[in-house]
């Protein structure tokens, strides 16, 4: 493997989080409009830190004297079904940025370049809080399931 490929992964991974970060304000504002402001606020909370991941990486290639080129993440999903489709969304996009993260991590070690392998440790430790939380959020709004009250409580504890 050339290591002009894992060079281009981590310059493609500053898209992805900027994909995630602009998919998780784009269910922030589409959650604004159904008056859930508690999980609203939890995802444009989880938006400023997808675009503290993205400036992350850009640190990172600085600092390596890799040119970054940047490219514009696809436009986000705009209508969900439900609260629940936007927390089972979340999932499946937390999913697959830990396929992604994994996979500049397997490139950097197979070519040996150990800074990089070093500097995406930190990614995948985070990557796995990521899902801890995107599954707890699920699980909490499917037992929520349509009972007002317990929406009502679930947007309260995610205001905090
Ligand atoms: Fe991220
Ligand atoms: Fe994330």
């Amino acid at each position: 493997m050339a290591n002009e490929d894992l060079y281009a992964a981590v310059n493609d991974q500053i898209t992805h989080e900027l994909g995630a970060e602009m998919q998780y304000l784009s269910m922030s504002f589409w959650l604004e409009r159904e008056n859930l402001h508690g999980m609203a606020n939890w995802f444009r909370k989880q938006a400023f830190e997808e675009h503290e991941h993205a400036m992350k990486i850009v640190s990172f290639m600085n600092e390596w004297d890799l040119p970054i080129t940047l490219k514009s993440p696809p436009n986000p999903v705009t209508e969900f079904e439900s609260p629940q489709a936007i927390f089972e969304a979340a999932l499946a996009h937390e999913q697959k940025v830990t396929s992604e993260i994994n996979n500049i991590f397997s490139m950097a070690r197979e070519a040996s370049i150990w800074h990089i392998e070093v500097a995406f440790q930190w990614f995948i430790t985070e990557q796995v809080e990521e899902e801890v939380n995107a599954r707890d959020n699920l699980a909490k709004i499917k037992m929520a399931g349509d009972n007002p009250a317990a929406i009502f409580e679930l947007d309260r504890h995610l205001s905090a």
